[in-house]
C-alpha cells in the first residue's frame, strides 16, 4: 500500500503526540514529535545560560546552531522514539515546565525554525511519516496527504498537563500550567514566522469531550479513508 504523510497540527496539550504515536504504531510508520525538537534547542539554550527569566542571548544562539545535533532512537520498551541532544537522551529534560516556559521565545526565531524545519522535511522524505507540531501541514509539509487540526479548551488541556507532570512528581500547580498554556497559546499564533494557523485543507478535531479510544477511532478512519483512496 502507498504510504502517505500525516501531518497533526494544533495547540498545545492537545494530546496530538498521543494520536501521532498511536497511528504510527498502528500503521508501521515513523513518528516524529516536532515539539520535541523545540524543545531540546531550548533546553540546549538553557544549559548554555543563553536564556533565562531576565535575558535572552539569541545572537549567542544563531552563532553556535551548527553545535547542535539532534537525533531521534526508538525505545521498544516506551514504543516510540526518544529525543537525544548531541548524543545524550533528553526526553525527560525537556518535558519540565521551565523548559514549556521558554519554548516559545526559542521557537520564534527564525534561524532555529529554518534549521529544524530542514531536519523535520529531511525525516519525511520517504513518506510513511506522522508528525506533530504547530506548521506541520502549513510549512512543513504542506503537501501532505492528510492533515489534522487538534483544539481543545484551554482548561482541559491544561487539566490534562497538569496530571501528567504531578505523576511525573513534579511540584506545579494547577494556575501556573494553565497560564503556561495560555501564554503558549497566544505566542504560538502571533508569532511572525509560522505562526499556529489551521492549513485550510486539514480537518479539525476538538477533543476536548473525547475519550482517548473515542479520538482514536474518529482518527483512524479518516485515514483509513485516505488510504483507501490514494
Ligand atoms: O508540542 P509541544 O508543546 O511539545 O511544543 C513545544 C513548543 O514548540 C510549542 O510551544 C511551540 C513550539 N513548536 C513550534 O513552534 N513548531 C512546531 N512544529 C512544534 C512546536
Amino acid at each position: 500500500m502507498n504510504k502517505i504523510t500525516i501531518a497533526i497540527d494544533g495547540f498545545s496539550s492537545t494530546g496530538k503526540s498521543t494520536i501521532a504515536k498511536q497511528l504510527a504504531q498502528k500503521l508501521h510508520y515513523v513518528y516524529v514529535d516536532s515539539g520535541a525538537m523545540y524543545r531540546a534547542v531550548t533546553f540546549y539554550a538553557m544549559q548554555q545560560e543563553y536564556i533565562s527569566e531576565c535575558y535572552f542571548f539569541k545572537d549567542k544562539l544563531i552563532n553556535n546552531l551548527e553545535d547542535i545535533h539532534l537525533s531521534f532512537c526508538y525505545n521498544s520498551e516506551l514504543g516510540f522514539a526518544e529525543i537525544f541532544l548531541n548524543n545524550v537522551n533528553v526526553e525527560n529534560d525537556i518535558r519540565s515546565l521551565e523548559v514549556s516556559n521558554f519554548v516559545s521565545r526559542i521557537a520564534e526565531v527564525p534561524e532555529v525554525r529554518r534549521k529544524l524545519v530542514e531536519q523535520q522535511q529531511e525525516f519525511g522524505k520517504n513518506k510513511g511519516v506522522v508528525m506533530d507540531g504547530r506548521d506541520i501541514g502549513t510549512v512543513v509539509f504542506p503537501d501532505a496527504e492528510l492533515k489534522f487540526f487538534i483544539n481543545a479548551s484551554a482548561d482541559k488541556r491544561a487539566k490534562r498537563r497538569f496530571d501528567e507532570l504531578i505523576k511525573k512528581g513534579d511540584k506545579v500547580t494547577y494556575n501556573e500550567i494553565l497560564k503556561n498554556v495560555e501564554y503558549r497559546d497566544r505566542i504560538d499564533s502571533t508569532r511572525e514566522d509560522s505562526p499556529l494557523i489551521k492549513a485550510i485543507d486539514a480537518i479539525e478535531i476538538d477533543n476536548s469531550d473525547l475519550s482517548l479510544t473515542e479520538q482514536f477511532d474518529k482518527i483512524y478512519e479518516i485515514v483509513q479513508n485516505k488510504l483507501r483512496n490514494i
